[in-house]
């Protein structure tokens, strides 16, 4: 499945599945989707671009045969290259790679596009925004990392709020998602920056009641 269009100007919430219970993947999908969520999350990391080994291409094949929800797989891998074919096969509806592990980043976002998955490029917190400079065309959004990754829940870096703020008044029209500390008592913080896709995990599982997270994320947004 493709995503056929990203948009800009309207919120959406991504439940990351870092913070779900694995033993109930499929349950916890289905949860979200009745939950009002709108796309999934799916954190791939190696052990070497971020200090720990999350889930990889077999979950993401099976959380493909179990949902229509669009997946949103973060690829926090250095060497992304020779696995953009085998994520995009299992599934992938978005692929975004972090810009720092990237020696090619222009060659990378041509071979996912050509994969037929939507291309993002993650900026960890140190990162500037010039490095989109010269891709702009090349990316359907961008990924502000509002943490430095590798764990979830960890506490939203205040100084990326200024970032997004910059890569909204540079690009008007580019879906801004964000990830990291995201919770009701943030969400606000990068909403008005210019963000509209926002990734979060305690966010969301450290509620029971995943609806009633989700709608106080979306109401905190829009305030
Ligand atoms: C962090 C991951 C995030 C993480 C977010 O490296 O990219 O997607 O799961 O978790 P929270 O929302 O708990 O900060
Ligand atoms: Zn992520």
């Amino acid at each position: 499945m493709t995503l056929s269009h990203i948009p800009h100007d309207k919120h959406l919430i991504a439940p990351s599945l870092l913070s779900a219970d694995f033993c109930r993947l499929g349950e916890e999908v289905h949860r979200l989707k009745a939950s009002g969520a709108d796309w999934l999350h799916f954190d791939v990391m190696d052990g070497r671009f971020v200090p720990n080994i999350s889930v990889g291409i077999p979950v993401l094949a099976s959380l493909r045969r179990t949902t229509d929800m669009p997946i949103d797989v973060h690829l926090m891998i250095v060497e992304p290259d020779s696995l953009l074919g085998a994520f995009a096969k299992a599934g992938a509806d978005t692929l975004t790679v972090q810009a720092e592990a990237c020696v090619h980043l222009h060659r990378t976002l041509q071979t996912i596009r050509q994969l037929g998955c939507r291309a993002g490029v993650s900026l960890n917190p140190h990162t500037p925004v010039s490095c989109l400079e010269y891709v702009r065309e090349l990316i359907d959004f961008v990924l502000v990392m509002t943490v430095n990754p590798g764990f979830g829940g960890q506490s939203y870096i205040d100084a990326c709020t200024a970032k997004i703020r910059t890569l909204r008044t540079l690009y008007p029209d580019l879906p801004i998602e964000v990830d990291g500390g995201i919770h009701a008592n943030t969400i606000g913080r990068a909403a008005h920056a210019g963000a509209n896709i926002f990734v979060s995990g305690s966010g969301i599982f450290s509620h029971t009641d995943y609806a009633a997270a989700i709608m106080e994320l979306r109401a905190c947004a829009s305030g």
